[in-house]
């Protein structure tokens, strides 16, 4: 691993910015955006035709994705996200733990730190007044193909993670990427959240949906064969106990998978569909 740091000065602009009220964080755990269900099985259809005309190769070893970790920072504080290169280190570590298994393994190339008020603190999720400063960011700042990660930490208040798919990558390829608010990393004191939500973005990342994608007890939903129906994401604040938001289909709520909203302490597995689709979706659009 290479650790090097790169610092990109820009003007420092004063913004009133208004802060959450502390406490528990009242935001959604994952801004990535689901397709309506007319976008999904459009998608699954393009995604299931690639995959007959190019099938994809077995998986004999694990592919190593390149990771570019970009720190902004308004100030060099913590508040002001500058996190440090340990904390960088120990969100890398979860991620690569969470895919231990999984075909995917990861390679922290760089971690590059952009001193820039702006995008920290106006780089936002779904926030189309602010829109052209993720696009700014984005543009300067994305190292690599489709094949390399490219993580962003940001002071993101409407969210604490999202990523775009893969099939995306084609139309909008700077943006590529995960983007994380910058205090999710393992040990940041937060008991429901420490760090695996890059998991689950990452997850976004290689194409999976939500277990609980569309809401509905019937239907592909996920394009995931073995993860149980589910209607209703788990709320983070619940526990790990057993759920079963579709009595009437097999299988309780997979509380304890990463494309789930439980809390972190419950979130220990991908199923080996999910990882057969990561494979193909990775195969299909990134390889
Ligand atoms: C650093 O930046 C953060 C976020 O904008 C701000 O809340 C904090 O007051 C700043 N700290 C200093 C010492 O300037
Ligand atoms: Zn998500």
């Amino acid at each position: 691993m290479k650790l090097s740091i790169l610092a990109f000065v820009s003007l420092a602009l004063s913004l009133d910015f208004v802060r959450g009220q502390g406490g528990l964080p009242q935001i959604n755990t994952c801004g990535t955006i689901s397709p309506s269900p007319a976008e999904r099985t459009a998608q699954e259809a393009q995604y299931q035709a690639s995959l007959k005309a190019k099938p994809v190769p077995e998986r004999l070893d694990d592919v190593v994705i390149p990771v570019y970790y970009h720190v902004t920072y308004a100030n060099q504080t913590f508040a002001g996200g500058y996190i440090s290169n340990q904390q960088v280190q120990a969100a890398f570590d979860m991620l690569v733990s969470g895919f231990q298994g999984s075909g995917f393994t990861f390679r922290l190339e760089e971690v590059q730190r952009h001193n820039n008020p702006t995008w920290f603190t106006l780089v936002e999720w779904n926030n189309p007044p602010t829109e052209h400063i993720n696009q700014e960011m984005k543009m300067q700042t994305r190292v690599g193909g489709p094949r390399t990660l490219n993580i962003w930490t940001v002071g993101m208040q409407r969210a604490i993670g999202y990523a775009q798919y893969p099939w995306d990558y084609m139309i909008a390829k700077h943006t590529d990427g995960v983007t994380m608010k910058y205090d999710i990393f393992p040990n940041n004191g937060d008991s429901y959240r420490f760090g695996k939500t890059l998991i689950h973005e990452v997850g976004h990342w290689l194409g999976l949906y939500h277990t609980f994608e569309g809401n509905s007890c019937f239907g592909d939903n996920d394009f995931v064969a073995d993860t149980p129906a589910q209607a209703q994401a788990t709320d983070t604040f619940s526990g790990c106990g057993s759920r079963d938001t579709c009595p009437t289909q097999p299988g309780l709520d997979p509380v304890s998978n990463y494309m789930d909203y439980s809390s972190d302490v419950c979130l220990i597995q991908f199923t080996q569909g999910q990882k057969d689709r990561m494979w193909g979706q990775y195969q299909t659009f990134r390889a």
